[in-house]
């Protein structure tokens, strides 16, 4: 009898153990496991390991983490809408929740056939966003399935396309500008009608002659810190997260606080050949420069 308590008392201990660890860092592949459907589930089409996600003139669609995270890095591998894609948008980001949240956001724009989307980035910060940059990429994006990543450490936020770092937002709090860093997030994915602004500004409308519009994806990792909200936890997996005392996690190395030389000239080179917005250089919008505008020149 007592040493089939003392058993039972071991299994209790050792599952609550894998529990705790699996509640910290999450890797996997698999949709199902990590996301679910947020709305019109009759506009998602499973197909083996790839989902599509449908937008016509009833319904667009849209899927979020059944988690939230603090740091780490999470990539989709997407193949934007084919053909005639304006007016639609299709956006991939995290974001915590509510009036002074923080999002990290990608936003495909589409265009009309042969005509290149606009990746449009933005970040926000305690509420506030007006961070906007905007490029076009190397590839067509809407031939492939091309990786996008949102990398988060206590140092930077980078945002990559295929591994190739698109944009670094750098912690700049010893300067006084905050940085997001206290609030866990969950990760999204939708394809909507934005026809009012997303394409040529608004000027081409959607054609819903040529609906449905799919967005497909596949391969979606998350390689972050688990912060499960609503258990009395939440704020101690926060902590453990962002201390890394109890554990060395990949996003506290000295190494990932910084981009490699190779990350760097990557940066250079999309800044130079794909950039064609940037809030930091749009001073009719902003008269003043933006504070961290000054110091993410260098
Ligand atoms: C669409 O194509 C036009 C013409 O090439 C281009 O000016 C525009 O930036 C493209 N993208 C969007 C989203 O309008
Ligand atoms: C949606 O588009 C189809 C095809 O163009 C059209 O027949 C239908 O009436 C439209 N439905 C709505 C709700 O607009």
């Amino acid at each position: 009898m007592g040493s089939f308590i003392g058993s039972k008392k071991f299994v209790i201990f050792y599952l609550s153990f894998v529990v705790l660890v699996m509640a910290e860092v999450v890797s996997s592949s698999k949709f199902d496991e990590l996301f679910q459907p947020t709305w019109a589930f009759d506009h998602f089409i499973h197909e083996g390991e790839q989902l599509k996600l449908k937008l016509d003139n009833f319904s667009g669609a849209g899927f979020q983490s059944k988690s939230k995270y603090m740091y780490g890095k999470v990539t989709i591998q997407i193949k934007l809408v084919e053909g005639d894609s304006a007016g639609t948008v299709t956006a991939f980001y995290m974001s915590s929740e509510g009036p002074t949240h923080n999002e990290f956001d990608f936003e495909f724009l589409g265009n009309t056939t042969g005509e290149p989307y606009i990746v449009q980035t933005n970040i926000y910060v305690n509420g506030e966003g007006n961070r906007e940059q905007r490029l076009n990429l190397w590839f067509d994006p809407t031939k492939d399935f091309h990786k996008y990543s949102l990398h988060w450490t206590p140092r930077h936020v980078v945002f990559m396309v295929d591994e190739t770092p698109i944009r670094r937002h750098t912690n700049l709090e010893h300067r006084g500008i905050p940085f997001p860093k206290d609030q866990a997030m969950g990760v999204y994915s939708s394809i909507w009608n934005a026809d009012d602004w997303a394409t040529q500004g608004g000027r081409v409308k959607t054609d819903w002659s040529h609906a449905p519009f799919i967005a497909s994806y596949q391969g979606f990792e998350i390689d972050a810190c688990e912060c499960p909200e609503a258990t009395a936890t939440a704020a101690d997996n926060m902590k453990r997260c962002s201390s890394g005392t109890e554990r060395k996690y990949w996003w506290n190395e000295p190494t990932m606080s910084e981009l490699s030389i190779h990350q760097s000239h990557q940066l250079k080179w999309v800044k130079a050949n794909h950039l064609i917005y940037d809030y930091c250089t749009d001073t009719a919008r902003f008269p003043t420069i933006p504070a961290e505008c000054v110091h993410h020149r260098h």
